[in-house]
């Protein structure tokens, strides 16, 4: 089967805007909710997404291993925001993200967490972390920017080759059909119905066990590598 290839083109627009928003304000592009954040505010954010996405789904997520044994992706990390409160519950964090500029403030911002490693990505794939095992993938208001659904089911597929058997990747697409996405806008990304996350999945070899969220923004999908 020939794979969907990413344009280059498009890639290099998602780099050059996501650096800018990260030198203008990258707390305030990363979570609009507000302009200005306190360092606490931002940490509990976090946090709270942590509690609200992980800590209440750790029968889904770990299976029964020990979290602190755990190997952890994270796609589009920001400035970390989300990474430290990962970092906490679990044995080793790897960030990702496709903008130098996202992971020079979150390689500042986590200096003080030995088990957080952030990375800058080509912004397709998880080629940088080689062949890393992971036991758990997240991502979260990260493709709901992403232009191209080659993109995003590049970064399927790779997530598919690192995870561990029976490991999940729980991650937030665009789910509103309203959406219209346009290929250079890097703002709003390519909505996904329920047919086509499944279809994705099963394109991938992933099973679509959970789905939660179709047809708003915050469409939540539950991929389990069978
Ligand atoms: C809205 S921010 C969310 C950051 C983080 N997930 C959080 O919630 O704190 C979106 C992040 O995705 C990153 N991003 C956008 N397109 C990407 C791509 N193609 N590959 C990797 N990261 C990407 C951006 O650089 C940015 O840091």
């Amino acid at each position: 089967m020939i794979e969907p290839v990413p344009s280059t083109a498009q890639v290099e627009r998602m780099k050059r805007d996501w650096d800018a928003r990260a030198s203008e304000n990258a707390r305030y592009w990363v979570a609009t909710g507000k302009e200005e954040w306190t360092d606490e505010e931002w940490w509990s954010s976090g946090r709270a997404t942590v509690r609200e996405q992980v800590l209440n789904d750790m029968t889904n997520i770990c299976q029964g291993m020990d979290p602190k044994r755990m190997k952890v992706l994270e796609i589009g990390c920001g400035a970390g925001r989300i990474t430290r409160a990962l970092a906490e519950v679990f044995g080793l964090v790897y960030g990702i993200d496709i903008s130098s500029e996202m992971v020079r403030q979150a390689r500042l911002a986590l200096r003080d967490v030995p088990n957080a490693f952030v990375f800058e990505n080509n912004g397709k794939d998880l080629s940088v972390l080689g062949d890393t095992p992971i036991d758990f993938a997240f991502s979260m208001i990260v493709f709901q920017h992403i232009p191209s659904r080659e993109v995003i089911e590049c970064y399927v597929r790779d997530v598919h080759r690192l995870l561990r058997p029976g490991g999940l990747f729980k991650f937030q697409v665009q789910g509103d059909p309203a959406i219209e996405s346009e290929p250079d806008d890097t703002w709003l990304g390519v909505p996904f119905s329920d047919a086509d996350a499944v279809a994705m999945a099963d394109k991938v070899g992933f099973e679509p066990r959970h789905r939660h969220g179709a047809g708003d923004q915050y469409f939540w999908l539950w991929y389990f590598k069978r």
